[in-house]
C-alpha cells in the first residue's frame, strides 16, 4: 500500500507537517508542489493533496497538478491548515476529483500559525498551531482512512 501526498506548504510548513505526521509509519512519498508540477501518480493506491489555504482556497498549484496528473479511478483524500477563515476550503479539488472519478475518502484540516499581511504585525495568528494535538487528530484521521481501503 503506497500512498502520495501532493502539497503546497510555503508559508510555514503546517500543512507538511499536518501531513507528515499523519502518514508516520506509513509507506509515502511527498510531491512538492512548489517545485514540482509533473508526477505519474499511476503507481499509488492512495493519493493526498495538501494546502495551506491562501486567498480562502487551496493554492492553484494543486488544482493544476491535479487536472494534469490525476489518474482516473483513485482513492483520494484533502489535508489543509489555515489561519481562521478557510473560505472554499476544499470544493475546487473536490471537484476536479469527482471529474476524476476518484473515490474521495474524507478530509483533514486545522488552524495554522499565520503571519501573513496584518497578522505578522501582531505577531501572527494561530501561534502554535498545528499542536501536538492537532496532530494526534491527524494520525487518528488518517488510521480511520486506511480502514476504508
Ligand atoms: C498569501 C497568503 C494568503 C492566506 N490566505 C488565507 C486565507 O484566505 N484564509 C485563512 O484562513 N488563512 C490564510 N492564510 C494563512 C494560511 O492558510 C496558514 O498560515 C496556513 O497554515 C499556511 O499553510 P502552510 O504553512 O502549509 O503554507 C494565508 C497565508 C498566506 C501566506
Amino acid at each position: 500500500m503506497k500512498t502520495a501526498i501532493c502539497y503546497y506548504s510555503t508559508h510555514h510548513g503546517n500543512t507538511l507537517k499536518v501531513a507528515k505526521a499523519m502518514t508516520q509509519g506509513y509507506d509515502t512519498d511527498f510531491i512538492d508542489l512548489s517545485t514540482q508540477q509533473e508526477a505519474s501518480l499511476e503507481g499509488y493506491d492512495l493519493i493526498g493533496f495538501a494546502s495551506g489555504i491562501y486567498a480562502f482556497a487551496f493554492h492553484p498549484s494543486v488544482i493544476a497538478f491535479a487536472r494534469k496528473c490525476l489518474p482516473q479511478g483513485k482513492p483520494v483524500f484533502f489535508v489543509y491548515t489555515y489561519g481562521g477563515a478557510k473560505g472554499t476550503g476544499t470544493r475546487e479539488i473536490a471537484r476536479l476529483a469527482r471529474e476524476k472519478n476518484a473515490r474521495v475518502l474524507g478530509e483533514f484540516g486545522c488552524r495554522g500559525y499565520n503571519t501573513f499581511g496584518p497578522f505578522r504585525l501582531v505577531g501572527g495568528s494561530g501561534k502554535g498551531r498545528p499542536t501536538q494535538e492537532d496532530l494526534q487528530r491527524a494520525r487518528s484521521f488518517f488510521q480511520e482512512l486506511m480502514a476504508k481501503l
